[in-house]
């Protein structure tokens, strides 16, 4: 059999839907997007702050849904999170919740900028940690393949004064999954990273961004729809033609490295063990 990580994009198999997926950030824009479009075999581990808005995405996913009311800037957050995850054996994660000031660094508050690392970078990484290992012995005894999703942003590739905080979270972010991605090479679980650009949610006016909307701002449903089509083809996909044009041969390019790495690291290894 021909290792599916070799094949060519268009002719790798689509992976088998996810038994069930934590998705954080559920509570509305992309995170709600990626609820309603996982396939309704599915089972949904559903997180936010928001506790009605919970309760109304129970109702609506009844019986397929559990709803996690949790704050993702604070330690213990995290920790109910991950046990509900564990407890619903979720194959799947999807770390997708996010938070950014608009502002020139000086003029946001330090609180605000230290929120948005716990939340864009503190947050992910505490859940891959405490979530992937069970996944993958799950995976690997079962199997089937595990699932990690992290949503970043195409400011990923970019410094954004006004917006310095978040995008550099966002470059962490991007930079660790492909770096993930590759060390998880040949074990059971499929590894992105999902690079959209501008999407019509209530991102720009909780971050406070003044500006109009941005011309071509896409649908939450076109970024879910697009990021799960992309899981277990690729380990980056960026989203939004514009940004596509500009950062997916980077992403290629990247990725590239990220394998070369990896293989050249076992190349040396087995020079040293001989
Ligand atoms: N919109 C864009 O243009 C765009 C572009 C590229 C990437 N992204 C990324 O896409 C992801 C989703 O954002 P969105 O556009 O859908 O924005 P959104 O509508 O504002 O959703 C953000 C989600 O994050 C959750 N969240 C925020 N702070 C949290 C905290 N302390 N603890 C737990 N959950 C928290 C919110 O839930 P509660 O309010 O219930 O806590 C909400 O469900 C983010 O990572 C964002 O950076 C967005």
């Amino acid at each position: 059999m021909v290792n599916s990580s070799l094949k060519p994009t268009f002719l790798r198999d689509a992976r088998a839907p996810a038994r069930c997926a934590l998705i954080t950030g559920a509570t509305g824009g992309i995170g709600e997007a990626f609820a309603r479009t996982l396939p309704p075999e599915t089972s949904l581990v559903l997180t936010g702050r928001d506790a009605a808005k919970l309760d109304a995405m129970g109702e609506t996913f009844l019986g397929r849904a559990t709803t996690v009311v949790a704050d993702l800037a604070t330690a213990e957050g995290i920790e109910t999170v991950a046990q509900a995850a564990e407890a619903a054996g979720c194959d799947l994660l999807i770390n997708n919740a996010g938070i950014g000031k608009s502002g020139n660094f000086l003029d946001v508050p330090l609180a605000d900028q230290v929120a948005t690392v716990r939340v864009d970078v503190e947050a992910f990484l505490a859940l891959t940690h405490r979530i992937v290992p069970g996944m993958l012995a799950r995976a690997e005894r079962d199997g089937t393949r595990a699932g990690l999703i992290n949503v970043a942003s195409s400011l990923a590739f970019l410094p954004v004064p006004t917006l310095a905080t978040y995008a550099a979270a966002k470059a962490f972010m991007l930079s660790f999954t492909e770096s993930f991605a590759a060390e998880m090479g040949d074990r059971a679980i499929d590894v992105l990273v999902a690079c959209p650009g501008a999407t019509r949610t209530a991102f720009a006016d909780r971050a406070g961004y003044r500006g109009r909307t941005m011309p071509g701002a896409m649908s939450p449903d076109k970024v879910a729809a697009a990021t799960l089509a992309a899981l277990g083809r690729q380990s980056t996909v960026v989203i939004g033609p514009a940004s596509a044009a500009a950062f997916a041969p980077v992403a290629l390019a990247r990725s590239a490295f990220g394998k070369a790495f990896v293989r050249a690291n076992r190349v040396l290894e087995r020079i040293r063990d001989d």
